[in-house]
């Protein structure tokens, strides 16, 4: 694509509606170049006061993309990997009018095909778990029945986090193996399944802007993905997520940039698929290194809302650059403070929960004491506007984030914060970011 100057007003869509992206629109706020930022109809209560409701449905993207002609918007941000998958991107972007931050459906396929993001990986010799895909439930039950370790199991496609099983024992890959094969829970989504081998070890998320040949590795964050105080009790999409983390050395930095994300970058492009948005590499550190869990083609959630946090710089500028293959005139810094999100759910999460219940104390956690430096930013997730108050509406309901001199300052001042709101049912982890979940490797 031709170098495009970025324009000095730059009309924002962006699509997506939870935590993820009411950090993205916080931080597209903060740039000089920002004209109108349109926001969909159904957008949490945060992102409808930073944003103007886009009148149009944006489930047809034809429609939505006449629209976008009509209002001017010159720039259109994906948040969620719905969109990605049905090839928004391509169908939105018109240069030089207007540009798309998110990859294509076609660069998007290492997130919505599990089973395509290990043929890259393989071909390209990233390291990742040993796998094998399998369509057919009874072959798939005879390779479970002949391996002696834990495997995991995983739907190829899209399943909201929920499609992974990591099984302990034969008898839960076999449940797993039946649900995806059999009963069919994940409907498409699971009608192809990888089984994999199970590894050990700390995860860290790896997540890098790129522009089809060029790429910054942002400043890496550690997410929290079980309900339970320790790690414990189910996955879900996220319960908290600090950034920096002492995980990701500048050694294991440049591992994973290395055998990671050089490689698969340049294994697409030789399938003559650019990659232009976010590579979010999940990564365990094994012993024998790290080992890529899954790709996501997105910003992650909660993730995203210590590292916009803690990002210097122009969001709409970034994006813009992304999108149009400049990233290497662009410089990226970091906040030298620690960032730590803690996230207020709502009570049965990850499982059925209530909606509609008034949340009370917002203004209790903004204004919480604090010393000179430190911030407090609230990140809506699932809330909406009822009778004028803001209320719940979904599990992850807010994402509070604290901004201090240090890591362990940043998790107690936001665990501090999130105490302050109040909804029936409410809970949060308070270990986010804690010293034993954050011990190096
Ligand atoms: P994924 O959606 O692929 O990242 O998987 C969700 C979670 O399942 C990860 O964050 C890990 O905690 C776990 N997981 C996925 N793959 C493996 C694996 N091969 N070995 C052990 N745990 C895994
Ligand atoms: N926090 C994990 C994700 O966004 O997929």
């Amino acid at each position: 694509m031709a170098k495009l100057r970025c324009p000095d007003r730059v009309h924002v869509l962006l699509l997506g509606t939870g935590g993820r992206e009411h950090a993205i629109a916080w931080k597209l706020r903060q740039s000089r170049r920002l004209g109108t930022l349109w926001v969909e109809a159904d957008a949490n209560a945060g992102l409808r006061e930073i944003g103007r409701v886009c009148p149009e449905p944006t489930n047809d993207p034809f429609r939505l993309a006449r629209w976008c002609e009509r209002e001017d918007v010159s720039l259109v941000v994906i948040g969620p990997e719905g969109p990605l998958a049905a090839d928004y991107a391509t169908k939105l972007a018109d240069p030089p009018r207007r540009v798309v931050f998110g990859p294509s459906r076609e660069a998007a396929q290492l997130e919505w095909d599990k089973a395509f993001a290990k043929q890259v990986m393989r071909a390209a010799s990233v390291p990742t778990a040993d796998s094998r895909v399998f369509t057919d439930a009874e072959q798939a039950l005879a390779f479970v029945a002949s391996r002696r370790d834990g495997c995991v199991v995983k739907a190829t496609g899209l399943c909201a986090g929920k499609g992974v099983v990591v099984c302990k024992t034969a008898a839960e890959a076999r449940a797993a193996v039946e649900d995806c094969l059999v009963k069919k829970v994940f409907g498409d989504a699971g009608a192809s399944i990888l089984i994999e081998d199970r590894l050990e070890g700390p995860e860290v998320s790896v997540l890098a802007l790129c522009d089809g040949s060029s790429f910054w590795i942002l400043d890496p964050a550690q997410d929290h993905k079980r309900v339970g105080v320790g790690d414990t009790g189910p996955n879900t999409g996220g319960m908290g997520a600090f950034s920096p983390t002492p995980r990701a050395t500048p050694e294991l930095l440049r591992i994973v940039e290395r055998d990671v994300l050089v490689p698969t970058i340049d294994a697409l492009k030789r399938m003559e698929i650019p990659f232009r948005g976010v590579l979010y590499a999940g990564l365990m550190l094994t012993p024998a290194g790290p080992k890529v869990l899954e790709f996501n083609t997105r910003f992650g959630d909660p993730e995203t809302q210590p590292i916009l946090a803690r990002l210097k710089g122009d969001l709409v500028e970034l994006c813009w650059a992304t999108a149009t293959g400049q990233l290497d005139e662009v410089d990226l810094s970091f906040d030298s403070r620690a960032a730590c999100c803690v996230v207020v759910c709502s009570k049965g999460y990850p499982g059925s929960y209530p909606k509609g219940l008034e949340i009370e104390g917002l203004d209790d956690a903004k204004a919480i004491e604090r010393a000179p430096g430190e911030d407090v930013l609230l990140f809506h997730a699932g809330t909406s506007i009822k009778g004028g108050k803001v209320v719940t509406a979904g599990g992850r309901v807010l994402g509070v984030t604290a901004l201090a001199a240090n890591l362990e300052r940043a998790s107690e001042l936001a665990s501090l914060a999130a105490s302050k709101i109040r909804f029936d049912g409410a809970f949060f982890r308070p270990d986010i970011g804690r010293p034993r979940a954050a011990q190096p490797v």
